[in-house]
């Protein structure tokens, strides 16, 4: 992130202000932004909610929550009260469109505190079904001016095709798509952003990314967690939804797309629409022969018990939401023709991790004797998001002894090693673009929907074909073994780091 921008008097007005979302993620984000200079000289953020607190009582909320949550901790007492003094609360219900008259006093008497007309960023950091009725009252308070206003919302973007289109069409008929920043959150981590700069800014992967050197590629979202709290919400979704749908096929995106024509937001997004279009839609037998589903059953964490899903909280004791899903793409264009990208997402497995593997074809080992080609691995490429951010080129090396031996070894690139700062949180980027004006980070309408023509033939034959398999598995299972017949079927595995580097968080 560039110092010292120049950035417009700002406001925040942050729907679900009493939330969990503002106090992990959105204030400690403002704060760290402004203690590194980011933030504009003038500025205000205003919480709300139904809870009644005083503007010093959630200013206590909020610093709860950098204390907990920001990579900067503790808060520092000066400069927490400098930032703190921008902080305001006003107690109100997002159903009541008289309550919004009295933001319009706030953002005017802001405005003529710092003499200008500030920019205005509605927030909504509150369960999906509030988003229309906010959209209309902020509409209805005069409050969505093109020129000073945009709107913030968080996945989900939809249940289905169906509802996400009502959606971008209820948003569509208030605000135009300039003001609208739909945040996926994958899509500000750094390790995440740096996978175009690293695609197209390095001349040599060019020549090799296609489906003439490229065998196959794995995208894998795992986590050791479980549902925790969000039962009731998590089992109206499951993995496909919750994932599938948008962190992970946004990561083929950034893997399959063209280059963009120009580095501007729309061509960039162009290019992702695109690689969206081009995968190949199921049919219902292809439903099952390339994907798998699953669910969690009861097990062991670090010898602690921990429930099956259908003994979480909040969760329907006969459901048959899934907590893993694993597919296999095909891309119908001249880059990846044959090239199969296999896409997983599961909770309670052994190991969190985020991993992108590019896996090479084998070379014709001409030079090296017969007996020696059982030892050569093919060249991975290996993009590790999280909690290592690193990208590891998997070489073959001769052993350094007398004997001909060939291993496996890696050049290594790791984030923390080579760029001695922090990187900075996802929320910190997003929130200083959406400050900005740069919505490249953010998915356009078109992107949603793209994205969920892609998988609602799953999602439909899943929900109903009877017949359609839902594996179990304990519990904590081994990464690899997960959906494996998936993979293991083309005479592929489920590649992982192993369990020591993963220590590190990112
Ligand atoms: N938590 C995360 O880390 C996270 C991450 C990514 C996305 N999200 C998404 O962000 C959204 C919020 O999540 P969350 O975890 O922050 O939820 P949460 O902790 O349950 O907070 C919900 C917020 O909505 C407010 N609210 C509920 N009814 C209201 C009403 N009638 N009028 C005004 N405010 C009302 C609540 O405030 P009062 O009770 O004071 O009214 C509270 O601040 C969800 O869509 C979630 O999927 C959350």
């Amino acid at each position: 992130m560039g110092k010292n921008i120049k950035l417009h008097p700002t406001i925040f007005i942050v729907f679900g202000g009493t939330g969990d979302l503002n106090a992990r993620k959105l204030a400690p984000a403002l704060y760290n932004l402004f203690i590194e200079g980011h933030m504009p000289h003038d500025f205000a953020m205003i919480g709300t909610g139904r809870t009644k607190l005083t503007n010093e009582t959630f200013r206590g909320k909020m610093q709860n929550g950098v204390n907990s949550y920001s990579r900067n901790v503790p808060a520092n007492k000066e400069v927490w009260e400098a930032f703190s003094r921008n902080i305001f609360y006003q107690s109100s219900d997002a159903n009541d469109a008289e309550s919004y008259k009295e933001f319009d006093i706030r953002i005017k008497n802001l405005n003529a505190k710092w003499k200008t007309e500030a920019q205005v960023i509605f927030y909504l950091a509150v369960a999906p079904e509030f988003f229309p009725i906010i959209a209309k009252n902020i509409e209805a308070a005069g409050l969505s001016d093109p020129k000073s206003t945009r709107i913030v919302i968080e996945k989900p973007f939809g249940h289905n095709l169906k509802s996400s289109i009502e959606l971008n069409e209820l948003l569509a008929k208030i605000y135009q798509e300039k003001q609208i920043y739909r945040i996926d959150h994958y899509l500000g981590k750094a390790a995440v952003q740096n996978i175009l700069t690293f695609r197209f800014a390095n001349s040599i992967l060019e020549p090799l990314w296609n489906s003439e050197h490229i065998e196959h590629v794995q995208i894998s979202v795992t986590e050791q967690l479980g549902v925790q709290d969000r039962g009731d919400y998590y089992d109206n979704s499951g993995a496909l939804r919750d994932m599938i749908q948008n962190h992970v096929l946004q990561l083929l995106c950034l893997i399959a797309m063209e280059p963009p024509v120009t580095s501007n937001s729309d061509s960039i997004r162009d290019s992702k629409v695109n690689v969206l279009r081009s995968i190949r839609k199921f049919s219902r037998t292809e439903v099952h022969t390339s994907s798998v589903r699953g669910q969690y059953s009861g097990g062991l964490v670090e010898n602690v018990p921990v429930p099956g899903y259908l003994h979480e909280s909040k969760v329907n004791p006969h459901s048959n939401t899934e907590t893993f899903a694993a597919i296999k793409f095909l891309i119908d264009n001249d880059r990846w023709r044959g090239v199969p990208f296999y896409l997983r997402s599961g909770k309670r497995m052994q190991q969190s991790s985020s991993l992108i593997t590019i896996h090479f074809k084998e070379s014709a080992y001409a030079t090296f004797p017969n007996g020696l080609k059982n030892h050569i691995h093919q060249n991975k490429l290996v993009i590790s998001i999280q909690p290592e951010m690193s990208i590891r080129l998997q070489m073959q090396a001769k052993r350094p002894q007398v004997d001909m031996d060939i291993t496996p070894v890696d050049m290594v690139f790791d984030f923390k090693e080579t760029f001695k700062n922090q990187a900075p949180e996802a929320y910190e980027t997003l929130l200083l673009d959406t400050m900005k004006g740069d919505q490249t980070l953010f998915m356009r309408a078109d992107q949603v929907e793209a994205a969920w023509e892609v998988v609602m033939p799953i999602l439909d034959s899943w929900q109903n074909d009877q017949d359609f398999k839902l594996f179990e598995y304990p519990a904590n299972s081994v990464n690899a073994q997960v959906g494996e017949d998936l993979i293991t079927k083309d005479g592929f595995s489920w590649f992982d780091l192993p369990l020591q580097n993963k220590k590190a968080s990112a």
